[in-house]
């Protein structure tokens, strides 16, 4: 067999992020900007040609699969996908099928994704008021979310809430969005705000809340127990004493976790990008469509691992940005 994926900060990569369509039914708007142009149908890896790419970095080494968007769950047939992916679970290769979704179709799928082998997913929900959800998803509504994450928890799949934290947004729904979670028996993780995609007039240093003041917050309120433990994400936890709820943290800005990072992520065009903070790209649709043979694409995944940079350059400590990335966060699927 091969050796693991290592790169040239000797980390390990064995977490793949697929994005599998750039279309949202939501214009989230800090992800997206409204009139957003969507690649041409032809432009998109095919179902089998997804499951070859993947299928090759499992072979590779990669133990962890996380399917995100765009939003997954609109790609057309994506089922058919995710079926076809249960058979690395069951022969051990994958430890985990995972996705990460805003939750608007899950109320249709959650039972189908159970059935293919999934165990736990992140939906993302900023805010629990319907308004307040309106304007920062700009097309979706809550009430079909709720009942997506409901629909989840029945088919029998962990659910953890993903809040990117934004000032004079959802500061003042910290408890809430605890205590619903907590009601709910979920976990949840915030999220800094990142400086993504064509930022125009949605200035990210007035949307910053840094999860140093977010965790402050909680502080005041519970008992914050440290937990070593991580998932194989970037987000630390927190447990807190007096619900025993798991509370994470995800720290682009005031703590880079590059330095343990184990994962790269795949367009849904087939571009492999080392890191989310950077522009440096691999295409890896060439060699997969330039022969039936994977020897070709993973010499490409080899020499595209060999390029991963050691993190990000975002920055907002001067009181400006600093960093930025041009594309959108719904190109690499966040
Ligand atoms: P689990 O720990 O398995 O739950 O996964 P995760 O937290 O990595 O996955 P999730 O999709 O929930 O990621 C949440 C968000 O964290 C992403 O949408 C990004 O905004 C951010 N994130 C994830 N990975 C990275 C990373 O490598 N670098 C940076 N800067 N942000 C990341
Ligand atoms: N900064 C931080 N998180 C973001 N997400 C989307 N755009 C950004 C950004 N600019 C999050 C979404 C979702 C995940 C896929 O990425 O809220 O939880
Ligand atoms: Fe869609 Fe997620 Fe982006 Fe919102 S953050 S527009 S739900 S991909």
């Amino acid at each position: 067999t091969h050796a693991p994926l290592i790169d040239p900060f000797a980390r390990a990569i064995d977490y793949l992020r697929v994005s599998v369509t750039d279309r949202c039914d939501f214009r989230c708007v800090y992800c997206m900007s409204e009139n957003m142009t969507f690649l041409p149908k032809k432009e998109l890896l095919t179902l089998e040609e997804l499951d070859r790419m993947c299928s090759t970095f499992i072979r590779l080494g990669v133990r962890k699969l996380r399917i995100t968007g765009g939003e997954p769950l609109v790609r057309r047939d994506i089922m058919t996908f995710f079926r076809a992916m249960t058979r690395h679970l069951d022969s051990g290769a994958l430890s985990e099928l995972t996705l990460t979704t805003n939750g608007s179709q899950l109320g249709r799928f959650a039972s189908d994704l159970h059935a293919a082998g999934m165990r736990r997913i992140n939906v993302s929900l900023d805010t629990l008021d319907e308004a307040k959800f309106a304007q920062i998803t700009r097309w979706g509504r809550l009430p079909q979310v709720l009942n997506g994450i409901d629909a989840a928890q029945k088919a029998g799949l962990r659910v953890k809430i993903n809040a990117v934290a934004l000032k004079g947004f959802n500061e003042d729904e910290l408890f809430r969005l605890q205590e619903w979670c907590a009601g709910r028996d979920m976990d949840l993780t915030f999220i800094e705000v990142m400086p993504m995609g064509d930022l125009g007039n949605e200035d990210r240093l007035d949307q910053y809340w840094s999860l140093k003041d977010l965790r402050a917050r909680l502080a005041e309120r519970f008992t914050l127990i440290d937990l070593a433990e991580r998932t194989g994400g970037p987000a630390r936890y927190v447990q807190l004493q007096e619900t025993g709820q798991k509370i994470g943290f995800i720290t682009p800005l005031t703590h880079n976790f590059c330095e343990s990072c184990n994962r790269v992520r795949l367009t849904c065009t087939g571009e492999l990008y080392m890191c989310l903070g950077q522009e440096d790209m691999a295409d890896l649709r060439a060699p997969l469509r330039a022969s039936a043979d994977d020897a070709a694409l993973e010499d490409a995944i080899r020499a595209a691992i060999a390029r991963k940079p050691k993190g990000h350059d975002f920055d907002y400590s001067r009181q400006k940005v600093d960093g930025q990335v041009s594309r959108h966060m719904s190109h690499t699927g966040g």
